[in-house]
């Protein structure tokens, strides 16, 4: 049969397609969890105390606050289902004014972690950590 060889190697293109299919969600995938999970230590060390532990503003000094901490599960549901990385980032910086947010209550974290690590590109990648985790803990 003359057609066989062709046939064989079409299916072998067709498996290395496939895998690649299957392979490109799954490396996309890989680099957010660490993120997320790094994200996860700095909020229970900086964030958790007026966030809550789970992040519903439930934090144990909330009640001592005169504005209550936002529920950040809820920052993609209250923006149409769709996560606001960017807006996230720069309310968690602080440095820079976000329109019709920030009343003063919540600290400044990009002066924060300035000041622990004077390197900027630091200081990014902790907050962008951080929306990571962030992202991960939003609910329907
Ligand atoms: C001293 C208490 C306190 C701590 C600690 C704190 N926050 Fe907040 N946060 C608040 C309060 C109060 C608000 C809401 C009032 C406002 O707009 O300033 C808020 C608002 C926010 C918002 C905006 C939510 C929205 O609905 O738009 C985000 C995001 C946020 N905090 C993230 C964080 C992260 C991440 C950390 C840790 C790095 C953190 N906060 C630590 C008190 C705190």
């Amino acid at each position: 049969m003359p057609q066989e060889p062709k046939k064989l190697w079409f299916s072998r293109v067709h498996w290395l397609v496939l895998c690649l299919i299957w392979l490109a969600p799954q490396t996309l995938w890989a680099q957010d969890p660490g993120k997320s999970v790094l994200g996860k230590h700095t909020y229970r060390s900086y964030c958790a105390t007026c966030h809550g532990a789970t992040g519903q503003g439930d934090g144990s000094i909330a009640d001592m606050l005169n504005v209550k901490p936002s529920d950040l599960t809820v920052l993609a549901k209250n923006n149409n289902g769709e996560f606001p990385a960017e807006r996230t980032r720069k309310i968690i910086d602080g440095r820079e004014k976000v329109k019709g947010h920030g009343t003063g209550e919540m600290p400044a974290w990009g002066d924060a972690f300035q000041a622990i690590s004077d390197d900027e590109e630091a200081v990014a990648e902790k907050i962008d950590q951080l929306v990571h985790f962030l992202e991960s803990i939003q609910v329907e």
